[in-house]
């Protein structure tokens, strides 16, 4: 009978899902690979076998030669992983309705108009670049136009990539990343426009450009601010403060460092003992990481959570590995054959470059 149902284990103490993860783990064996992003809740990355960034995620999604992936994370990721399986490989999210709102900012119809209107005043010079956090749609947008994806640990690297394949970049979804990015490469202001996709401005007007942003953002990081920064340097003199790359150019001006989770990870794990490190991004993962280094304090520059990262719940977890053991694995992640081969094309970009 195909499993379908949450409601089973409506009566079912913590302890007994957790012992049936482990025992259907056990029983798949190597059969299967969890993958589970950083701001997972502890409850289901507790099973994750490997824990990760985007393109640490990526990267292994690439590798595994299980035949089935459970994905914990928001669907731009799970997508991915698809995109990347292998012939016969099935990739399972447990909470599919998990999507990352930044990620559906841009669609790849958006972005082809943009490209479209842009090389009116740039020519065949335009790379576009997409950030992890986007749709397959979007990769493959620009995996056919000769561009490459990045995640926020490589995007330095993949703007430089870009810069020797052509003059100018068309980068989506995330103005933030984009622009911390341009202007840590010394890219000046001047030169880097935005494009807004609702209200698009005269193309001729991004002519002196060298990069054009898409205007999406990420509310989990935008929330956090210059004066949050201020405040916490007052009460927690001496801190350490780091803040992920898609926060507001003047948050990471006003910060001591930027990086991805795993960027941040570092961070925590070189601190002194004693330190007190004030961490702007997703609550969960300041959480876990004042939890796993007691000799220090971490805190976070604002509580701020990921609403549908924090969707996967332990349940769905067992629910999604029943289905599996069972052989009728539900929520299974595809995508159409056209668009997984542009969409890898751009993937593999990144994967060689980084
Ligand atoms: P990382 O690649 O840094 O883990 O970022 C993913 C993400 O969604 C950040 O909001
Ligand atoms: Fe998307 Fe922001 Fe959540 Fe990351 S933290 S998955 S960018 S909404």
């Amino acid at each position: 009978m195909p499993v379908t149902t949450l409601a089973r284990y409506r009566d079912w103490p913590e302890e007994r899902m957790v012992a049936r993860i482990l025992e259907i783990k056990a029983q798949l064996g190597d059969e299967l690979t969890i993958l589970g992003h950083h701001y997972q809740r502890d409850e289901s990355i507790q099973f994750a076998d490997y824990r990760g960034d985007s393109l640490g995620l990526s990267e292994q999604a690439a590798q595994t030669d299980a035949r089935h992936i459970l994905f914990c994370g928001v669907y731009f990721m799970a997508e991915t992983a698809a995109v990347l399986a292998k012939s016969g490989q099935v990739v399972v999210q447990p909470v599919p309705e998990a999507l990352c709102p930044m990620a559906r900012m841009a669609t790849g119809a958006e972005a082809q108009g943009a490209y479209e209107l842009l090389s009116g005043v740039w020519g065949d010079s335009i790379v576009p670049i997409t950030y992890q956090n986007s749709t397959a749609d979007v990769k493959a947008f620009v995996g056919r136009h000769g561009g490459a994806v990045c995640t926020s640990s490589n995007a330095r690297q993949l703007f430089e990539w870009a810069f020797r394949q052509g003059e100018h970049i068309l980068f989506l979804p995330d103005e933030h990343l984009g622009t911390n990015t341009a202007l840590d490469m010394g890219i000046p202001r001047e030169q880097l426009g935005v494009w807004n996709p609702i209200k698009p401005v005269r193309p001729e007007y991004l002519a002196n450009a060298r990069v054009v942003v898409w205007q999406g953002f990420c509310s989990v990081h935008t929330r956090f601010t210059v004066e949050d920064v201020r405040a916490a340097r007052e009460r927690y003199p001496g801190c350490i403060v780091v803040v992920h790359p898609e926060c507001r150019r003047e948050v990471v001006v006003e910060a001591d460092q930027y990086g991805s989770t795993t960027g941040i990870i570092r961070v925590v794990e070189q601190a002194p003992a004693g330190a007190t490190i004030v961490v702007g991004t997703e609550y969960h993962l300041v959480q876990r990481l004042n939890a796993e280094f007691p000799d220090k304090m971490v805190v976070p520059l604002a509580v701020s959570v990921c609403n549908t990262m924090a969707m996967t719940r332990l349940p769905h977890v067992l629910l999604a590995l029943e289905s599996i053991v069972a052989g009728e694995p539900i929520n299974v992640v595809s995508v159409d054959a056209e668009t997984a081969h542009w969409a890898r094309m751009a993937l593999k970009r990144m994967l060689e470059a980084s």
